[in-house]
């Protein structure tokens, strides 16, 4: 196991009707900017419970921060923060929702001129204006963690942010709020959360048996709870489980003392900025090409992966490794989820060149757990995902 460092102070409250506990989160003399997405906390009931449990803090609201959340919407919201004397923020929403807010509590106390450079230049916020948040669709990990992704539709570009300063100091995760969840959406949640446990597990073995179990656990719990999910949102013990399958699969606990890849996700996201495709649906579309290219480095936690998740008991290392691929990439078609990038555009020729290119222009070396992906085996992996 290598050497770690583990800190999370983000308090999670769960459970059953746990969103009137904001009103002893909040203290009495704070302003508060609510925000949150396209509206859909308006028809399920989100809204009424968390303006009911702000009743006695002076509320502003921001509405409309669209999924894949945007800079030039954050923009306002900033002014917003300036004008309104803002001191704490509130996200109800989904990761795009909790992910702009990450961005607006770092570029409230940021300096300099142009906040996109927070995500270009790569600052990371080491103490940001407070925030928490009431997640409404379980997926990201972004309640519990301390990264964002923000998309500028201007330039086509999504980029990641972070820092020690941009933990939510708290997160309500009330699992009944799956119930109005669409049932795409639903299962682009169960595909990201699992695509979270492989980016910090399918990568070579260094004996953390731990933190493998700790994996491989989140990934069965998922896979368990998937069909009840999907058909019914209102069963609240299946909700409960994936909801903090979800949580746990991105809050930093997975990823301690082992090598992490995330080469799915830095391609993935170049494809959801080109095309707009569901962010979930771009890592199904990249992981079985991703794998089979690298199939040599990963095979061995390939294959302690389908024999351990998938029960892929029979042949060779190498056959197990291919079989445990193939039923990763049948899974994400049991979510009803395509794996190929052709299924979601026409346009597709030339996308493994451009995002070769902007890699390079980026000065990105070499991505995933080796740090030797460089953008021509990049273009190559993107190519095989066609
Ligand atoms: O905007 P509203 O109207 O609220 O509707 C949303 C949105 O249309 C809807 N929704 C959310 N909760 C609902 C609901 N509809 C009905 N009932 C509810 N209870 O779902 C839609 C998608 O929401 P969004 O927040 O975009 O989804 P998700 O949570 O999957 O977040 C995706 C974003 O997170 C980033 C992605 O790149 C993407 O931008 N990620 C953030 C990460 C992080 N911070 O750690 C890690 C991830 O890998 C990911 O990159
Ligand atoms: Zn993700």
């Amino acid at each position: 196991m290598n050497n770690f460092e583990f800190k999370n102070p983000t308090k999670i409250i769960f459970g059953k009707d746990t969103i009137e506990k904001l009103e002893s989160e909040i203290t009495s003399d704070a302003k508060v900017l609510l925000l949150y997405g396209g509206g859909s906390i308006k028809k399920n009931g989100i809204y009424e419970q968390v303006t009911k449990a702000l009743s006695k803090v002076k509320v502003v609201e921001f509405g409309g921060i669209p999924a894949n959340p945007e800079y030039s919407i954050l923009m306002e919201a900033l002014k917003v923060i300036k004008d309104e004397k803002i001191t704490y923020l509130l996200a109800v929403g989904g990761g795009s929702v909790i992910d702009g807010t990450k961005f607006l509590s770092a570029a409230a106390v940021y300096n300099g001129d142009t906040p996109w450079d927070i995500l270009t230049k790569k600052i990371r916020t080491e103490k940001g204006m407070p925030f928490g948040t009431v997640l409404t669709l379980p997926a990201t990990g972004s309640e519990m963690n301390s990264g964002a992704v923000i998309t500028r539709a201007e330039t086509k570009e999504k980029l990641s942010m972070g820092g020690p300063g941009l933990f939510p100091e708290f997160s309500i995760l009330d699992p009944q709020v799956i119930r109005s969840i669409p049932e795409r959406q639903l299962a682009n949640g169960l595909a990201d959360a699992f695509t979270h446990v492989l980016e910090q597990y399918m990568t070579y073995p260094i004996g953390a048996l731990l933190q493998d179990r700790f994996a491989e656990s989140i990934l069965q719990t998922l896979i368990e709870v998937t069909p009840k999910v999907l058909k019914d949102p209102t069963d609240y013990k299946s909700a409960a489980d994936f909801m903090w399958s979800c949580t746990m699969a991105l809050n930093g606990l997975i990823q301690k003392g082992v090598p992490g890849d995330w080469a799915v996700h830095m391609m993935g996201h170049e494809l959801t900025a080109l095309f707009g495709i569901d962010h979930a649906r771009t890592l199904a579309v990249i992981t079985p090409s991703h794998y089979k290219y690298n199939f040599e480095a990963k095979k061995e936690k390939l294959a302690q992966y389908g024999e351990r998740v998938w029960n892929i008991t029979e042949g060779s290392i190498d056959d197990k490794a291919y079989a445990a691929i193939e039923r990763t990439e049948a899974f994400f078609h049991e979510l009803g989820i395509d794996t190929k990038l052709s299924d979601y555009t026409k346009d597709y020729e030339g996308t493994a060149e451009e995002i070769a290119k902007r890699f390079t222009d980026r000065g990105w070396k070499g991505l995933g757990e080796h740090q030797n992906l460089s953008p021509d085996k990049v273009e190559k992996i993107v190519k095989m995902a066609y």
